[in-house]
């Protein structure tokens, strides 16, 4: 692969996704200075990372921070400085972002707007309409046409949700009683709510590297999203995750780069908004072979925490030559990773996802670390000067990644150093990569 490697690296955001792309693309060869921005006193901590009190949804700002860092290349971790068209900006100043405009992040800001492009490219997702703040009589409609077929609903808000903002029932009636607060009060001109059929399967998460026409994917990984063992409880935004899956192969994932990212893709550039950035395909494995539930247009948060470490590629000379619009001629259809697995456990704050409390001091870091673990930083602070350490400082407080030769001993690695680290009021799941789902069927 041809290789012209960045030197300096702007990486917008500040959570535990970002923690990991900082890490690894400071790690890389001929990457002599990564700059995150806002960051956090975690991730400044690593080395060869420094962090920038900036503001990632301001454009002008990130453009002045870039030039003023003399960046080569920026990555953008969230998706809000995407929406808030923070590439656009940097693009319209000459440097190089790795992350898609704003028109082209509509793909995950808004659900209905996939589903468009989805259908047109022929891509399959889940049974779906998309209906307006007025139409509610419709809406409740489609309610009880799916509900006669004998499928599940899932009522979806159309817009960015953080994880919330989708009900997933059995049940006919509570959909009907809830679709309607989706719609109340909302603009008569843009879709506010998407009801799907529910769809059942295993989930996983094929993240790719995308240049507008060509996709590289990363190593598949399956995030937990639910709050509970057992996938019990509220949605969050991602309590865990695994690497490699065992039951999806990287066959298994190149068929899904030619039927899902690719054929987006080209969609998206027939339409005049070339798709540059991680575009990521939240998939459920049907019977009937994977179906799209979800565009996201950048990494998954736990999955980069979990995949990062498994690449066996340079990902620095990768991002920017598709921030140029031109991945290597001969890069691979899936990036090569390493034999081994990872496991990544979210801990959370107390009263996570409503409520978490802040300000509880986190004990164990250093042990969890001296075990060969990796520790993001998500919602951290660190404590006034004359204690040290850090604090909770936000709903998912930390990811603990251990390897291992196998998905058993990353998953004991992983459990090891997560009892390491407590707090008052701490919260985990105990059983990520647990249950390894069997083998999918993925028609090409
Ligand atoms: P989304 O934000 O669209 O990814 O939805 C969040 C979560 O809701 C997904 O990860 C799934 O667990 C679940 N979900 C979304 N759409 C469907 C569907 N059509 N059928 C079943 N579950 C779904
Ligand atoms: N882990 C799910 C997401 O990042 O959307």
């Amino acid at each position: 692969m041809a290789r012209d490697v960045p030197r300096r690296i702007l990486v917008l955001g500040g959570g535990g996704r970002e923690h990991a792309l900082a890490w690894r693309l400071a790690g890389e060869p001929g990457v002599e200075a990564v700059v995150c921005a806002p960051g956090s006193a975690g991730i400044a901590a690593t080395p060869g990372v420094r962090c920038a009190a900036v503001d990632p949804l301001d454009p002008s700002a990130v453009v002045a921070l870039a030039a003023a860092e003399g960046a080569d290349l920026v990555v953008v971790g969230p998706e809000a400085p995407l929406a808030a068209g923070v590439v656009d900006a940097l693009a319209e100043a000459g440097i190089a972002a790795f992350g898609p405009t704003r028109a082209a992040a509509r793909l995950e800001t808004s659900k209905a707007f996939c589903h468009e492009v989805a259908d047109a490219a022929g891509v399959r997702m889940a049974r779906a309409m998309a209906f307006r703040g007025e139409e509610v009589g419709p809406a409740l409609a489609f309610v009880r046409d799916l509900a006669a077929a004998g499928a599940g609903i899932v009522l979806k808000a159309d817009g960015l949700a953080g994880g919330k903002g989708v009900i997933v029932t059995e049940s006919a009636e509570q959909a009907l009683e809830s679709a309607p607060s989706f719609l109340r009060g909302r603009p008569a001109d843009a879709p506010a709510l998407v009801i799907e059929e529910r769809l059942a399967g295993p989930e996983a998460s094929v993240i790719a590297v995308c240049d507008g026409e060509r996709a590289v994917a990363l190593p598949a990984a399956r995030d937990h999203k639910r709050l509970l063992d057992g996938d019990r409880g509220p949605n969050t935004g991602g309590m865990g995750a695994y690497s490699p899956l065992p039951d999806l192969d990287e066959s298994d994932v190149a068929r899904i780069l030619a039927t899902v990212h690719t054929p987006i893709l080209a969609e998206m550039r027939r339409r005049g908004t070339p798709f540059r950035g991680f575009l990521y395909a939240g998939l459920m494995l049907t019977p009937d072979g994977p179906a799209l539930l979800e565009a996201n247009v950048r990494c998954g948060d736990p999955e980069t925490q979990a995949v990062l470490p498994r690449v066996d590629a340079p990902l620095a000379p990768l991002l920017l030559a598709s921030a140029r619009g031109a991945l290597p001629d001969d890069a691979p259809a899936v990036l090569p990773a390493g034999g081994g697995a990872t496991v990544a456990i979210v801990l959370a704050a107390h009263g996570y996802p409503d409520s978490p409390r802040r300000g509880d001091p986190i004990v164990g870091l250093e042990a969890a670390a001296a075990q060969g673990a990796l520790v993001f930083h998500a919602g951290t602070a660190a404590r006034p000067r004359l204690e040290s350490g850090f604090s909770t400082s936000g709903g998912r407080v930390l990811t603990v990644v251990g390897r291992g030769a196998s998905l058993a001993s990353a998953r004991e690695a992983a459990e090891r150093a997560a009892d390491a680290i407590s707090w008052d009021g701490v919260h985990r799941r105990r059983d990520i990569a647990l249950r390894v789902p069997p083998r999918a069927r993925v028609p090409a």
